[in-house]
């Protein structure tokens, strides 16, 4: 989970790199570096530390000359973030220069063959090894493209590579396998990167690479081909959407700003998929008559995505009547799931690559159930791999935390709820256009949240609560799910530990850490269980814990009574009331990691794309 990005064209290249890289530093910001090749040869400028600090070194690239070049901002996997650890790395004689992105599962075993034939490293990283391997091969066949189509044969794991090699002064090569590679056709000029946002600055017709294909280009001319070298005819896709959308717009963090997009996000989501009064999923090759035949329902992620598939549980079994089990895709995979063809596996994963869900996607493939995958990313590995995809209209999510894409899948899996509860029936009309035409709302309703009044009063508890170390939410049904996500919230930019615990499940160990001043933050958005709800928060209060409440604003007055704070949201449809109740606690996590002085967007030994296991 790295970014490389590359060009060739007739202007500097470093300047460009680095403002890619800028775009890029989401998937990974511990080192950077970038390489350009000029008359002098390679120029290799890189450094641990975060994009800045390259910046910086190289003056904004304008001391590095040259029309071609290749960049790179990591995460570390293989060696600690070092100034010899970051990309690009040279082969031994200096003629080839790689940037990575993946991680090379075999490099241990090639790294000793390398060594064995007179290979030199100076780093911890298995790129290297694509570097040596690269150059092994080359001065076998004396073609770069046809060392790379043996190199990728002896690789396994993941790869994007951008490839220089010195014979070649005026072109790049380019391989992709499971980790995401875009190629951007300019004027008189062309890009790879890892993502869109580091080349729509210069280009909006890009290619999708597919895992094997390679690419080989010069400032005018591009090749596409497979890895055994044979030619591929690629189309262009055009990019609609705006280079604002990758930008902060105002806002101090993207987390905030992409917190205010969720309405947005969801109008976009939801709105085409809804004609004539009724949930429409052209995308879906699914029949009628195999969803009839659906006896169990997987909903597979990881991190916030699974915490979108808890949710899931209760509003699938709730409208459809099948069993549904969320599952995390790290923990899928090894565990011999029982699966055919009468069931459906639902994968969500706002980046499309992530490597665990991907591999329980393909697991899922391979044991014959249906896969349907909820995707943010256009064209990403998952969303190619499943049989069916339902793509979330969230647009780029460079937060690191993530808020909006969130919310999105949520909306989709009310979608399907809609859509297959209509299928088999176990949706009356009432109920069906009573949901439906609180999904609708559900845009509106959120925004409502997001007044400068309401972030006030959120700061303000933030403020206040900032010096906790342990914090519990707790909540019971869907809120027990939505405290997962809130506490998640909390570790990942905050860095303050907590617990979500079902608000019931306390008694049976938890409340023992409950002591005077212990913070507590309760869920009470399922109306039926707000009284019990409010006896655990008796229960904690009575141990000395404060406690924040968070529920809708016709509680407002029972709430009252019990908690020191509370939070209020707008009242919706049961199922749907999760979709708001999370938002109060994304911003009091952005405002507790701001008082703390934390990187919101780039919280610590984090990255947005988690592409290794
Ligand atoms: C937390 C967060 C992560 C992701 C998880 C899955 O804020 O963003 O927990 O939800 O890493 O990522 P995707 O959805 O890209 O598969």
């Amino acid at each position: 989970m790295c970014g490389i990005v590359g060009y060739i064209g007739a202007q500097q290249a470093a300047p460009i790199l680095l403002d890619g890289l800028s775009k890029l530093e989401y998937r990974g910001y511990d080192s950077a570096g970038v390489c350009v090749f000029s008359d002098t040869g390679f120029q290799v400028a890189k450094t641990k530390g975060r994009l800045a600090a390259l910046c910086e070194m190289t003056e904004n690239g304008t001391t590095i000359t040259g029309t071609l070049g290749i960049g790179h901002t990591r995460w570390a996997t293989h060696g600690a973030p070092s100034n010899e650890n970051s990309h690009p790395h040279l082969s031994t004689n200096g003629k080839i220069c790689v940037v990575h992105n993946g991680i090379i599962e075999n490099y241990l075993v090639l790294k000793e063959f390398l060594l064995a034939h007179g290979k030199t490293f100076f780093s911890d990283t298995d790129t290297e090894v694509a570097a040596n391997l690269l150059e092994y091969y080359y001065e076998q066949e004396g073609d770069l493209r046809a060392a790379a189509c043996r190199a990728v044969q002896d690789l396994s794991g993941s790869y994007a590579l951008g490839i220089l090699c010195t014979d070649y002064p005026d072109s790049m090569l380019a391989i992709k396998k499971d980790s995401p590679l875009i190629f951007g056709f300019g004027k008189g000029e062309n890009f790879i990167a890892s993502d869109v946002p580091a080349i729509l600055r210069y280009t909006r017709e890009v290619v999708y690479l597919n895992d094997g294909d390679m690419v080989e280009f010069t400032a005018n001319s591009v090749s596409f081909f497979d890895a055994q070298g044979n030619a591929l005819h690629k189309t262009p896709e055009h990019i609609t959407w705006e280079m604002s959308a990758a930008e902060k717009g105002g806002y101090p963090h993207f987390m905030m700003k992409e917190i205010h997009e969720q309405p947005k996000a969801l109008r976009d989501t939801i709105s085409p998929r809804i004609k004539d009064g009724r949930v429409v999923l052209n995308e879906l090759t699914l029949s009628p008559d195999y969803l009839r035949g659906v006896r169990r329902i997987y909903i597979v992620a990881c991190g916030s995505a699974y915490y979108v598939g808890c949710l899931g549980k209760y509003i699938l079994e709730k409208t459809c009547r099948i069993p549904v089990e969320p599952i995390l895709a790290s923990e899928f995979r090894y565990s011999e799931p029982v699966l055919g063809d009468d069931t459906l596996v639902i994968i969500i994963s706002q980046s499309g690559e992530t490597a665990d869900t991907l591999a329980a996607l393909r697991e899922a493939n391979t044991l014959g159930a249906r896969t349907l995958a909820i995707v943010n990313v256009v064209g990403s590995a998952i969303s190619k791999a499943a049989h069916d995809v339902i793509y979330t209209w969230a647009g780029p999510e460079i937060a690191v935390a993530t808020t909006k894409a969130y919310s999105t899948q949520l909306s989709v899996l009310y979608l399907i709820a809609l859509y297959m509860g209509d299928i088999l029936g176990t949706l009356s009309n009432e109920e069906y256009n009573t949901m439906l035409d609180a999904l609708i709302r559900l845009p509106d309703r959120l925004s409502e949240i997001l007044t400068e009044e309401n972030l006030a009063s959120i700061k303000a508890m933030a403020d206040e609560c900032k010096d906790h170390h342990d914090v519990f939410f707790i909540g019971r049904n869907l809120d027990s799910a939505t405290c997962l996500e809130g506490s998640l919230k909390l570790k990942e930019i905050a860095y303050v530990h907590s617990e979500a615990y079902a608000a019931g499940e306390l008694k049976h160990g938890p409340i023992s850490l409950i002591e005077n001043n212990t913070l507590v933050i309760a869920v009470a958005g399922v109306s039926t269980l707000f009284e019990k709800t409010m006896s655990n928060v008796k229960e904690v209060k009575a141990r000395g814990a404060k406690v924040l409440g968070l529920t809708t604003v016709n509680f407002k007055e029972e709430i009252e009574k019990t908690v020191d704070r509370c939070l209020l949201v707008p009242q919706t449809h049961p199922l749907l009331q999760p979709s708001l109740n999370v938002v109060p606690l994304q911003i009091f996590s952005y405002y507790v990691a701001l008082v703390r002085g934390c990187d919101v967007d780039k919280p610590r030994n984090l990255a947005k794309s988690v592409t290794v296991e």
